[in-house]
Formats: C-alpha cells, sequence, structure tokens
C-alpha cells in the first residue's frame, strides 16, 4: 500500500463506525424496522448536494433495471442504495476505508436491498474485478482523493464493457490557494485536484468521449445558501461518520466555490 493510499484509508477510517450509526438510528426507529433510502440521505450521501445530486446523474447516465453498475468509492453506500432502489439495478460498491465498507453492508440490509446492492473493500485504482464486467461506473467525489488520475480512467474503462457509462461527479480546481481542511482532506498530503480542461484530458487519454459535460458550481453554491441558512438535519447526519469538525470542512468547500478556488463538475461519458 503507497504512502498516500494509508492517509487516504486514515482520513475515512471513522473508528466504530457502524455501532455509532446503530445507537443513532435506534434512536429514530426499532433495530428491525426497514429504512428507506430517503430516510438515511443525510447521513450516507457524502457529497455537495447529496441525493439531488446523485438522482440528477443518474438520470443523465440512463440507468435500467438490466444494467450491472459499480460504485467506485462508494462510501457508506446511499448512491448505491439510491441507484438498486430506484432503477432496480444490481450495485456494487467498492471503497479502501474497511469501517465504510462494514457500515454500508449494515445499512443495506436495513434498507431490505442486500440481493441487490453489495460492497467490498478495495483500491478503485486496482479494483478487484474482471475486464468489462460493469455497463455503468459511478465516480462522486472521489477523484480528488486520488494521485493518478490517467490511471484512475483506464481502470475505470477496464471494467466497463464497450459503449459502456462513466458518471462522475467530481471538484475541480480554479484559481488561487485552497482552504483546508476539506470534507475529502485535513490538507494537500491527500487532496490531487485537477482543473475542469486537465480532467478532460485524462478522460479522453483514457478512451471516454463525452455525452454529458455540465459546471454544477452555481446550482451547487446555491443549494450551499439554502442548507447553510437552514438548522442542521435533526437526524443521524455526515458529522456522525466525519467527527466533530465536519461542519468546518464542508464551511471551508462552499467558502472555497463561493471564492472561485473550486468548481463543480457533472458528466458522462461513454467507453470507446
Ligand atoms: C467524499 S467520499 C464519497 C463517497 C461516495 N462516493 C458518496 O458520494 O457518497 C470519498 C470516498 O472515496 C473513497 N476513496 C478514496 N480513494 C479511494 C481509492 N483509491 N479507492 C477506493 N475508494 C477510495 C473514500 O474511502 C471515501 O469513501
Amino acid at each position: 500500500m503507497t504512502d498516500t493510499i494509508t492517509k487516504v484509508r486514515e482520513h475515512y477510517s471513522a473508528t466504530g463506525l457502524t455501532d455509532r450509526i446503530k445507537s443513532a438510528l435506534a434512536r429514530i426507529t426499532p433495530e428491525g424496522q426497514t429504512l428507506t433510502v430517503a430516510q438515511l440521505a443525510s447521513l450516507d450521501q457524502f457529497h455537495t448536494r447529496g441525493i439531488l445530486a446523485t438522482a440528477e446523474l443518474a438520470g443523465a447516465a440512463g440507468l435500467e433495471p438490466s444494467i450491472r453498475v459499480l460504485d467506485l468509492g462508494c462510501g457508506i453506500g446511499g448512491p448505491a442504495r439510491y441507484l438498486a432502489a430506484t432503477f432496480g439495478c444490481k450495485v456494487t460498491g467498492v471503497d479502501l476505508s474497511p469501517g465504510f465498507i462494514d457500515a454500508a453492508t449494515y445499512l443495506t440490509a436495513r434498507c431490505g436491498l442486500s440481493d441487490r446492492v453489495t460492497f467490498q473493500v478495495g483500491d478503485a485504482l486496482h479494483a478487484p474485478f474482471e475486464d468489462a464486467a460493469f455497463d455503468a461506473v459511478f465516480l462522486q467525489h472521489v477523484a480528488m482523493n486520488i494521485e493518478d488520475r490517467v490511471a484512475l480512467y483506464a481502470e475505470a474503462r477496464r471494467i466497463l464493457t464497450p459503449g459502456g457509462r462513466l458518471a462522475a461527479y467530481d471538484l475541480v480546481f480554479r484559481d488561487g490557494a485552497v482552504v483546508y481542511p476539506v470534507p475529502w482532506a485535513r490538507d494537500t498530503s491527500t487532496s490531487f485536484l485537477l482543473s475542469e480542461a486537465d480532467t478532460r484530458t485524462a478522460l479522453e487519454q483514457a478512451g471516454f468521449k463525452a455525452v454529458l459535460w455540465r459546471d454544477d458550481t452555481q446550482t451547487a453554491l446555491d443549494w450551499f445558501k439554502v442548507t447553510m441558512a437552514g438548522s442542521p438535519p435533526s437526524g443521524p447526519n455526515l458529522g456522525l461518520v466525519m467527527g466533530p469538525d465536519f461542519p468546518v470542512m464542508t464551511g471551508n468547500l462552499a467558502r472555497n466555490l463561493r471564492e472561485n478556488r473550486l468548481g463543480v463538475l457533472s458528466v458522462v461519458l461513454i467507453r470507446d
């Protein structure tokens, strides 16, 4: 394991996460009761605009029940559960963090989706699957943790079937010094942001052609404005996953967007 991978894993180590989630959920619903994907959205959609962004990207990617989907860097599985519950497709989630995979597996059972959604620990640069094993790959707020971007996109291409889709939702570097900590990194040692132009070059070099290329920065800024003006969600939320300074991290992310240091990009691409 490289030094960077060890540090990224440490950032998302989330000690005792499943037990903490169980205790928090017990306060709102008994253990035996099935949960819905919507009920967990403040906790398990670990990216800007949460479930709204997942729904938009999934719509643009054109999912169908017969499709095999891989969610690379799946976190605690909110997007994977949303895709399976909404489109009826089978979804596999892979993540570097064993604690996240454990929590993802628990929450999926609580939602009654274990027959359609499975998870395993793995590195997105060495995905534990055969060539052409999937029809669609999702990558939401993961690429900025990965140093070798061309290698990441090449790996996504390898596991996709020809004509398969890569749906990515990421932060891009714009201008000036990024303010840390942010939700994906405490400092620059685990943050590898690319500009929009360099992201496009890396994707094209890996063999992808864009069918959707959209700057979502203003939409994200509008969302932050509304979210930060209201009170924090009352039930379990991402603070439970990332710790007490999560509001500082998200505050810095919003500031980086406002000050044009970062942007938000949604893309869907076809594998050649
Ligand atoms: C900000 S979270 C996003 C999680 C999820 N995609 C979502 O939107 O809810 C970033 C995730 O990427 C994972 N990650 C970072 N580098 C990775 C790698 N090399 N391989 C697999 N997962 C990785 C982290 O463990 C973390 O769960």
